[in-house]
């Protein structure tokens, strides 16, 4: 084996935390939290990628408070679920990986009907919700200042409870279009007071979350993020602005950025490329009128982009060349061993794997003995992404069987 995929499968810290390599599972939203509730299904989820050798597992959009989440069907973190996740990290834990919890606010980009606190979802600016739309909620409100002090208080709260529970990291979501990202982006942040207008204005927010999740933990529990290059839409963020927002979240102390791109409100391919989800999301609709909407409008909301492995390595390297002390966790297509060794060789800290160990649980276990010769297999269909909200959670469509494991929380 090279010496650059020794260095991805031995051992590294991430901040405060010692992981044996530098393999993460990405956040992949797992569908296996019906009403909010984690369970059986979520922990054997995520027993498969720390079975098969991960460093790090990520328990994708843990929400910050009930109406943060985009559905009803995603957890919120509070006392509710102290005693499943509790026993599930404690569980996880044994394996010898590492727990991250991806904290989330979905700012104005809801669908959940179950809203507690707010009559309607809101964000920086008032603005359409196209997936409000989808359940009779079309407009967004405004957030006013007390909100916004209300929504760092709720980073904190989970913060707070996220430690307590036994989390490894937290990975706060800078990006995708969700909650922070839609004051960082000019596309969605069209305020006039001291959160909008100039970027520093524009990450107020933000940098204030990121303080107060920090003042929470405090040092022993790594704080990461995960951040746009580009919203990849007209009057969005861009490469030179995100550049500069990955420094400010450096400055503001975060121990880890993941340079992701695209959003889910606008073009979330460019999140993916491969196979447009078009068609998937539209089979996988059960209303009638919603599945031929899908139909007509799909190829144009999920546009085609061809699939080239490390299609985020330029933007990643770009802000690892502007920041001090962030360590760099590349994402995006680093499916292949070549790719791996690519993303060693630029002195990137840790790699995080979405759709590889979707298709392949065990891949640290398999890459590390095969090396070169380990072929994963995903194809970039993209199926897993459709099979969000289907029944049982995304999986390979490749996999016959899905690897299960037998062991209870
Ligand atoms: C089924 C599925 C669900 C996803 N859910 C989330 C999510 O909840 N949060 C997030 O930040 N990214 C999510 N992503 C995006 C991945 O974290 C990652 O950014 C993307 O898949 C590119 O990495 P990859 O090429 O290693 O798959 C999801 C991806 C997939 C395939």
């Amino acid at each position: 084996m090279s010496q650059y995929l020794d260095r991805a499968f031995s051992s590294a810290s991430l901040g405060p935390l010692k992981l044996r390599n530098r393999i993460i599972k990405a956040a992949t939203f797992e569908g296996r939290t019906p009403g909010g509730i984690p369970g059986k299904d979520l922990y054997q989820f995520h027993k498969q990628f720390c079975d098969g050798g991960v460093g790090m597992t990520t328990l994708a959009y843990c929400a910050t408070e009930a109406d943060g989440r985009v559905s009803h069907d995603m957890m919120y973190m509070g006392d509710h679920i102290r005693p499943e996740l509790t026993r599930m990290i404690d569980g996880l834990h044994q394996t010898g990986a590492r727990v991250s919890g991806q904290m989330a606010h979905c700012g104005y980009f809801s669908k959940n009907q179950a809203l507690q606190r707010v009559r309607n979802p809101k964000g920086p600016s008032i603005q359409l919700n196209t997936l409000g739309m989808t359940v009779g909620r079309p407009l967004a409100g405004a957030m006013s200042e007390k909100d916004i002090h209300y929504m760092v208080k709720t980073y904190r709260d989970a913060a707070l409870f996220m430690k307590e529970v036994g989390f490894d990291a937290i990975e706060i979501h800078f990006g995708h279009g969700y909650g922070l990202s839609q004051f960082i982006s000019p596309k969605t942040n069209r305020r006039s007071d001291q959160y909008g207008g100039s970027l520093a204005n524009r990450m107020r927010l933000p940098l204030r979350c990121l303080e107060a999740v920090k003042n929470a933990v405090g040092d022993d529990v790594a704080v990461i993020g995960k951040m746009g290059l580009t919203d990849a839409v007209k009057g969005g963020l861009q490469l030179e602005e995100a550049v500069e927002v990955a420094a400010m979240l450096d400055q503001g102390g975060i121990d880890g950025l993941i340079t992701s791109g695209g959003t889910s409100s606008f073009n979330v391919m460019h999140m993916f490329r491969g196979t447009s989800i078009a068609d998937g999301m539209a089979e996988m609709q059960k209303n009638r009128l919603l599945k031929s909407v899908f139909k007509m409008v799909g190829p144009r909301i999920f546009k085609e982009y061809p699939y080239q492995e490390l299609y985020f390595l330029e933007g990643c390297k770009r802000v690892r060349d502007r920041v001090r002390n962030a360590q760099m966790i590349y994402i995006g297509g680093c499916h292949t061993m070549e790719s791996l060794e690519v993303v060693m060789r630029e002195g990137i800290d840790f790699v995080q794997l979405g759709r590889a160990l979707i298709k392949d649980p065990a891949y640290v276990n398999n890459a590390s003995r095969q090396g070169h010769k380990y072929v994963n297999g995903c194809t970039h269909c993209n199926q897993c992404v459709t099979m969000i909200e289907a029944p049982g959670g995304p999986h390979c469509p490749l996999n016959v069987q899905p690897a299960v494991v037998e062991e209870r929380v």
